[in-house]
């Protein structure tokens, strides 16, 4: 069945696409991302239903994807977690780049069942759940990314404390972020930036300049 438990406005505006900036993957994105997030609003005031985030691939995501594919010897063959998966993006494109295997988290149901939604549609094996950064543990040898998670304070400041925590235990973190505000980048070591285009209702340039990096 498709998108089981989405509440079907969502289902109804979105449609499966490929971005061409990470074309190995499918997902099922808004067909119009500010109809949508209107849409959304009343649910959204009513606390019915988190921030939509997961309708749209963020060039963060998008840009840590798009590293992973292209340095498939940085996740041939380890465990890789995702972490604040949304559309799921970053962790299908680990399955594709040779991850051992890959569970993916969010705080957001509704994301959750995205994902796994994604995770069907592009037919690889990704275990999606619903936990906090702050609360997962990750198995040794893990690789774990989040993309685009510095856009709040609040966020920020969990993301962190969770990845902090994780690199300390001796995990590799990557993030890939488009500098936002609360970018932590005094403990981030710059591998790689991308010029990633993005839809003008979420970003104020058209073009994203977007950092990938480990959490050092
Ligand atoms: C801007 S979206 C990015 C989604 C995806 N990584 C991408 O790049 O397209 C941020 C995501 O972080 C999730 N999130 C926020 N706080 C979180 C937390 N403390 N732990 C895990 N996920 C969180 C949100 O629900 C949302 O799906």
């Amino acid at each position: 069945m498709d998108g089981p438990g989405l509440p079907p406005f969502l289902l109804a505006g979105t449609e499966v696409q490929i971005h061409p900036f990470v074309p190995e993957v499918r997902l099922r994105l808004a067909r119009d991302a500010l109809d949508l997030w209107e849409e959304a609003q009343g649910a959204m005031n009513r606390g019915e239903m988190a921030s939509p985030f997961w309708v749209s691939a963020w060039p963060g995501g998008l840009a840590l994807a798009r590293y992973l594919l292209q340095h498939p010897e940085i996740v041939s063959g380890r465990p890789v977690v995702d972490v604040a998966t949304g559309s799921g993006v970053v962790a299908i494109a680990a399955v594709l780049a040779g991850a051992a295997s890959v569970a993916a988290y969010d705080t957001d149901e509704l994301a959750v069942r995205a994902a796994r939604m994604n995770v069907r549609l592009n037919e690889v094996n990704v275990e999606v759940s619903r936990a906090d950064v702050r609360e997962i543990s990750v198995p040794t040898g893990a690789l774990v990314t989040a993309g685009d998670v510095f856009y709040d304070r609040t966020i920020s400041a969990a993301m962190i404390q969770g990845l902090g925590a994780l690199a300390e235990a001796g995990a590799e973190v990557l993030i890939g972020d488009p500098y936002r505000s609360y970018l932590p980048e005094d403990r981030l070591e710059p591998l790689a930036t991308f010029d990633v285009a993005v839809d003008m209702f979420l970003e104020s340039d058209p073009v994203k300049t977007t950092l990938v990096a480990r959490v050092s």
